[in-house]
This record gives C-alpha cells, structure tokens and sequence, in this order.
C-alpha cells in the first residue's frame, strides 16, 4: 500500500499567514504542520509515500523534509498541484505513482492523537473497495457528514446545513487503485473544486465502503480556531501515539506485506 499526503491548496483560510508560505508548513506546537500526517502513516507502515503540494513555496517541502530521515525514510516522492482544483484533483496527480497499488491518502492538515494501524491492517483483507474513519464531532457542518443506516453509510454529505449525523469523515482515505478511474469522472462542485466526498459518494453507491470509528482526538487545522486547537491538543497530549506491542506488530507486518 502507497501513501499520498495532499499538502496542495492556498490555505485561504489562514490568510495572512498563509500569504508567503504553504499552510502545511506553518507550526503545529513544536513540529511544522506537515510532519504530522507523514508521521501517520509512517507509524501505520506505510513508507512508500508522495507529498502533493502547490502554491509558491513548493521548494521549501524539499528543504525541510529532503528525503526523509526524520521519519526513518530513504525516500521521499514530491509532485505540484496547480491552482486549488481540490482534493480529488490533488489525489489524481499521484496515479502514476500509486501505479495500480492501493493508497492510503491523508490530508495534510489532519493530525491524529493515535495511530490508523487497525484500518489499515482491516483495509488490506478487505481486498478492494474504499474505507473512511468516522469521528463524532460537536460542529459536523464543516466537514463531510455521513448518514448512517445502522452499520452502513448511505450518503456523505460535503458541509451540510443540517447533518445527518454527528460524525465528521476526516481526512484519511483508503481506495483500490480504481480510485483514479473513479476521480476522471468528476464535475466540479459549486465551490468549484472536485470533492473527496463525490469519490467517497461513488464507492458508497458501489456498495464498496467500509468505515471504523478512529479512537483518540482528532482535528484539522486549517482555521484559526482549529489551528490553535490542534497547537493545545499536541502540546497537553502528543500526537501520532503508538499502542506499544499491538501497533508495532502491525507496523513490521504492514512493512513486510508492502514491499
Ligand atoms: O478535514 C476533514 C475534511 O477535509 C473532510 O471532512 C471534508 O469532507 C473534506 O472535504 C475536507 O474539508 P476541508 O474544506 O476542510 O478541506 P480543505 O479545503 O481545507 O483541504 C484539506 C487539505 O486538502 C488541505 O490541507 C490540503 C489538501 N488540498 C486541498 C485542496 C482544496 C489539496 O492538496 N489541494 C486542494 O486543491
């Protein structure tokens, strides 16, 4: 399994410190916004990995990750998205890379306290389709939101007015390499973009979706508020938390199934 870390976007939001610099790189309490996700997966085994990144400041990706060391990488993969197309269009510009494998996409402003070790291990006997991770969250209108049938997810809705649920998907994504068949069929939204929910929305009406409840805090920070937040969650209780003996058994039989 591939890793896509989607670090692209103007960061608008976070104006004006976004205004000379990618918002992925801005500090998250004592690590640049960035380290989290790679961290993520990472700690899931997932070491084959591509950063998607855009904007003016793309060549300070290299400086501060090179190839990876900090993460015990050998390697690192880079490739630029221009403009803000969004997700979904930041996704398909790592089709050659994935190069039919499965990937694993995590936003680049999405840190975790723990780990997506068990998703991901369920993942791979799931044996295609898509997989998301569901949070229950106290302000659902600014994410995807899914409706919920007992078990199973029957719709997502990208920032409803009125929620189905109370549960945000975030922004770790699980597909088979189908994913990028499945993204040339998109139309922009409203807001112009091609949305990761109109990908989740296709595996769904395939009966393809499978979803797990991530334990342990888990935030954006991608506004003000949320930026601050995720500053105050990491300084009080780290973030990218491994379960010692289980996690680390997933992660050796991850790595060893992956190369
Ligand atoms: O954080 C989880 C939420 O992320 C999900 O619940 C939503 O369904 C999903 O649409 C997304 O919502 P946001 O509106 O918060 O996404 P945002 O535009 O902030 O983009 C999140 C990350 O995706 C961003 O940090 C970098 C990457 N991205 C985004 C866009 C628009 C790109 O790489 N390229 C893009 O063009």
């Amino acid at each position: 399994m591939k890793g896509i870390v989607l670090a692209g976007g103007l960061g608008t939001r976070l104006r004006p410190l976004t205004s000379v610099t990618n918002k992925h790189l801005l500090p998250v309490y004592d690590k640049p916004m960035i380290y989290y996700p790679i961290q993520t997966l990472v700690n899931a085994g997932i070491t084959d990995i591509m950063i998607v990144t855009g904007g003016s400041s793309a060549g300070d990706f290299l400086k501060l990750l090179k190839n990876g060391r900090d993460f015990g990488l050998k390697h690192l993969n880079y490739t630029y998205q221009e403009g803000e197309g969004g997700i979904a269009d930041a996704l398909s510009l790592a089709e050659h890379f994935a190069a039919g494998s499965p990937v694993c996409v995590v936003l680049g402003d999405n840190i975790i306290e723990n780990n997506i070790c068990r998703a991901v291990r369920a993942y791979r006997h799931q044996g295609g389709g898509a997989k998301i991770l569901l949070k229950q969250v106290s302000d659902p209108q600014r994410f995807g939101v899914p409706e919920l049938e007992g078990r199973r997810v029957v719709r997502i809705e990208e920032k409803p007015r009125q929620p189905k649920s109370e549960y945000a998907v975030i922004g770790v994504y699980m597909y088979g390499s189908d994913v990028f068949e499945i993204v040339k069929t998109l139309r922009p939204s409203a807001r112009g973009e091609l949305e990761i929910t109109d990908v989740n929305n296709a595996y769904i009406e395939r009966d393809e979706m499978t979803w797990d409840e991530l334990d342990g805090w888990w935030t954006d920070a991608g506004t003000f508020e949320s930026l601050l937040h995720a500053s105050t969650l990491v300084a009080r209780t780290g973030a990218n938390k491994m379960d010692a003996v289980a996690d680390s058994a997933a992660r050796t039989a991850e790595a060893t199934v992956g190369k």
